[in-house]
């Protein structure tokens, strides 16, 4: 068969940007981590408390084991619910020391909302109807802010709490 020099140029370099491509794309994926947020679990966004993990005492972080932590959260429109304190506060603020590793779990029972801890790779986009969850090691110690990136109404600039990761 004969190819053309210009066919083969053609070849050569769609061949090439297609092995460049999913060289990056596995390098996010597999080296960096980075993963769809869900796996598809459904929730009934008018009944989230019949999930246990979103019932208002399960909220916020959980201690499961040495190291190993879950937070539950409910993000509503204009505000993210991470449970209450002993006084009955609201908490905005969640600690957790270094090198832990801590699942997230957010739902929303309104309208899209994202849930972004600002320079970690916790990035999600929380849709009702849907669990979304990610597991990470915060291996950086420091304040980081948790804060939504998605537009979801006049308040969306309101909606923000911190996450302090402790040595
Ligand atoms: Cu919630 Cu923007």
């Amino acid at each position: 068969m004969h190819l053309h020099k210009y066919e083969k140029i053609w070849l050569i370099s769609g061949i090439s940007a297609l092995i460049l491509f999913l060289t990056i794309l596995g390098f996010g994926a597999f080296y960096l981590g980075t993963h769809p947020q869900s796996h598809g679990v459904i929730i009934d966004p008018g009944n989230i408390e019949a999930n246990e993990a979103f019932q208002t005492e399960n909220l916020g972080l959980t201690k499961v084991e040495d190291d190993k932590y879950i937070v539950n959260i409910v993000a509503t429109a204009f505000n993210y619910d991470l449970g209450v304190d002993d006084e009955g506060k609201p908490v905005k603020n969640i600690k957790i020391p270094k090198g832990a590793t801590v699942l997230f779990q957010v739902v929303t029972p309104d309208v899209v909302h994202g849930f972004n801890i600002a320079g970690t790779n916790v990035n999600m986009m929380v849709e009702p109807g849907f669990i979304s969850s990610i597991e990470t090691e915060m291996n950086q110690a420091g304040e980081f802010t948790l804060l939504c990136n998605e537009y979801c109404g006049v308040g969306h600039h309101m909606m923000f709490a911190t996450v302090e990761v402790y040595e």
